[in-house]
């Protein structure tokens, strides 16, 4: 049978090791042919797609980004978005799609689903907030990335006596600050999921200097102090209704320097985060989801999505996995507690 296959929402490293893993199993153990629609849900919606065999896919596990290109389209919020795919799919004799992508694309993916187009979803976001699957690839990567920047700021941080402030990414949930800030060794880390106090914030600072200490805080882009803060930002919100965070790094930067005297820099990562070479660990996830969600589709296990669970990959509900996002529980963020300051 014929099977699409499209990128959603923003890249990550390891997308490219699914697409590989569809088309190697599905072309040798079952036979299928697959197409692959550009820059997600824009792809189906504009019948823009090429042939992905397995030649097109050889080489492509260590890269990072999406062979396939990808985009915020959002065709639930089109006029005839739906319905365009539909026929678009019909028209290619297209069975059904297998869709990667994160909260966005896999609840559209839900939706498509439920109005008659077969779609199997396959989760990724360096963010790890989707629920129902242990992790998500992207991740492990982004956290490496992210601790090495930060063991590389304890050494400049400590040669000028300064806070050096990181700001990574994680718009709901606080999962990248957290791993990687325990990893690196952070003096404080500050997530969405907690308001913090910026006068806590400032005594760890200054109980950390007291030691002969250089203090590193790490943050991420969605977390608030208690009461808000002005960003200064204003960008328009994405298809799904997304603002664009980012500028808190650089609001604490202010804060602590008036508060504490001490000088303060803050460095934000941005999409540093989500470029380049996927880890091990990543590309054997994101291959094992592309391994499955090929069998699923063989099967027609459609309305699914393939979960990492402890080791296992297994298949759940789409409507399970876009129901809540996961984000960092009160008692794991405590354990980090004991680091700060
Ligand atoms: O969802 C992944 C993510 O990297 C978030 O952490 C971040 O807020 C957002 O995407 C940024 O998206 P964009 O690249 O479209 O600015």
């Amino acid at each position: 049978m014929k099977i699409g296959v499209l990128t959603g929402g923003g890249d990550c490293p390891g997308l490219n090791a699914v697409i590989r893993g569809i088309v190697r199993r599905g072309v040798s153990e079952y036979g299928h042919e697959f197409i692959g629609f550009r820059d997600g849900w824009r792809g189906p919606v504009e019948n823009d797609f090429r042939p992905l065999t397995i030649e097109s896919v050889r080489g492509i596990l260590p890269r990072g980004g999406t062979i396939l290109g990808s985009s915020r389209t959002n065709p639930v919020e089109m006029d005839g978005g739906v319905d365009r795919i539909r026929e678009n799919l019909k028209a290619a004799g297209i069975v059904g799609l297998i869709a990667i992508g994160g909260e966005d694309t896999l609840g559209v993916a839900l939706e498509m689903n439920r109005s008659g187009v077969p779609v199997i979803g396959v989760p990724k976001t360096i963010d790890n907030d989707l629920g129902a699957t242990d992790y998500t690839f992207g991740f492990d990567t982004a956290v490496n990335i992210a601790m090495e920047a930060i063991d590389r700021l304890h050494t400049t941080a400590e040669s000028h006596h300064r806070v050096l402030i990181v700001e990574v990414m994680g718009r709901h949930a606080g999962w990248i600050a957290f791993h990687a800030g325990l990893a690196g060794g952070a003096n404080v880390i500050l997530i969405p999921e907690q308001e913090f106090d910026l006068d806590r914030v400032c005594e760890y600072i200054e109980r950390r200097f007291k030691d002969q200490y250089s203090p590193i805080v790490v943050v991420s882009e969605g977390a608030k102090p208690i009461g808000g803060f002005d960003s200064g930002r204003q960008v328009p919100a994405d298809a799904f209704g997304h603002e664009r965070l980012g500028g808190v790094a650089h609001w604490l930067e202010g804060e602590i320097e008036r508060r504490t005297g001490k000088e303060a820099r803050a460095t934000v990562l941005g999409h540093v985060q989500r470029g380049g070479t996927p880890t091990a660990f990543d590309r054997v996830l994101a291959t094992r989801f592309g391994l499955h969600a090929i069998e699923a589709a063989d099967q027609g296990h459609w309305g699914k999505m393939t979960a990492l669970r402890s080791t296992r990959i297994e298949l759940v509900e789409l409507a399970d996995a876009v129901a809540e996002l996961k984000t960092v529980p009160p008692e794991l963020y405590q354990e980090a507690e004991v680091f700060f300051g």
